[in-house]
């Protein structure tokens, strides 16, 4: 059997999701409360692809100290580093050594694609095309790179174009054999400055080699912006099963689909999934809404929220009207104060986004 190999990029900056990113990878905000990252490593897995490598930039350190060397999740993982973030198929440049003359499968770590990619990975391990590249119909095509088709193949394909010729995004999954590796050489950077991994395959395309597409109907996110993270946490947490390990008084109400961590701590208060309470939390007084996500060691009290992404190390006290569509970063505070004048008061990061009612 062809050994398929599978090549994560995990490199480059999460300026549009500031400034959670500004201390972290943006692969590893956590959707469902696990990094994005380990959904993509976990469909790559399941396709029977067990030598990764994962190219990595400045938070390098970051992205190791959570996935080690894959042993957890049965594959065996190979850092690679960029230096730079200059583009995909800069990536894929730097990957040589560790691709070898196989093919491979390339998976952008920010995105998420909820029926994995076993069907088409079998596809591209018997047909052997020289690509195989995903679309996805979606309502803003100038965030992507979009593909122009004819009689159901691509002609042309074109990154963030101002007027795009369809609606079909490229998905951040890739199929390529060997001959990426001459179309990456001979490409030039973009408008952008980036080496366009969409160029590298339009040079195929002009070349006549077999680049096959498929549209894809199942769900997907590049989870770049705070809305698709938070429709992510939304797909994700639509699967989840009732899971209480944390302690849950009997003067709470849990309904529907609930996880609750361990050493988590539950008083006089409506827990409404499907939400996701992390490890030794404390919530109290307090209503937990559908499609939350509060990740280990929060605090919430006489609060409500829902539709919401909490990062570890929160407290959120005294909040109400309720919190909603929020993403709150690691060790926040956001609390009533009762002290005179009565105003608001702010301690709040670059680039962040505060809406008052
Ligand atoms: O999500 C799908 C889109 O992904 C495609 O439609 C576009 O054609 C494709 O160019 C890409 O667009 P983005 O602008 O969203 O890519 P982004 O810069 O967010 O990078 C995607 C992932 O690759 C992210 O996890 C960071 C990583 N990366 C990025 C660059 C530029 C690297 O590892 N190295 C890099 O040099």
């Amino acid at each position: 059997m062809i050994t398929i190999k599978g090549l994560i990029l995990s490199g480059g900056k999460g300026t549009r999701l500031r400034p959670i990113t500004f201390t972290s990878a943006k692969q590893l905000v956590p959707v469902a409360n696990r990094p994005i990252l380990f959904y993509g490593i976990e469909a790559i897995r399941d396709a029977g692809i067990t030598d990764v490598g994962i190219v990595v930039g400045d938070t390098k350190d970051e992205i190791s100290a959570a996935v080690g060397d894959g042993k957890a999740f049965g594959i065996r993982v190979t850092y690679i580093e960029q230096e730079l973030p200059l583009g995909l198929a800069h990536a894929v440049k730097v990957s040589r050594d560790f691709i070898g003359r196989d093919p491979f499968v390339m998976f952008l770590g920010d995105n998420l694609i909820k029926q994995g990619i076993t069907a088409l990975v079998e596809e591209f391990r018997k047909e052997g095309p020289n690509s195989m590249i995903l679309l996805a119909e979606v309502d803003n095509p100038s965030d992507f790179g979009v593909a122009e088709l004819k009689e159901g193949k691509v002609i042309r394909l074109e990154e963030k174009p101002k007027k795009p010729a369809s609606n079909y995004a490229l998905v951040g999954v890739y199929m390529f054999d060997s001959s990426i590796f001459e179309a990456v050489e001979n490409i030039k950077p973009s408008w952008r400055d980036e080496l366009e991994i969409t160029d590298a395959i339009q040079y195929l395309i002009d070349r006549r080699l077999d680049v096959r597409s498929h549209i894809i109907s199942g769900w997907w996110k590049d989870t770049g912006k705070l809305e698709d993270l938070l429709e992510a946490n939304r797909m994700i947490l639509l699967d989840l099963d009732r899971d209480i390990q944390g302690k849950v008084n009997p003067d709470c109400r849990v309904e529907g689909n609930v996880v609750i961590g361990k050493g988590t701590e539950v008083l006089s208060s409506l827990l409404r999934g499907p939400l996701i309470v992390g490890e030794n939390c404390r919530v109290e007084h307090s209503y937990v809404g559908p499609f939350t996500s509060v990740h280990d060691n929060v605090e919430i009290r006489d609060s409500e929220i829902e539709h919401s992404i909490v990062l570890s190390g929160s407290k959120i006290t005294c909040i109400g009207p309720r919190i909603e569509s929020s993403l709150i970063g690691r060790d926040t505070v956001i609390r009533r104060c009762s002290r005179k004048p009565r105003c608001f008061r702010f301690m709040v990061g670059d680039s962040s986004g505060i809406e008052v009612l």
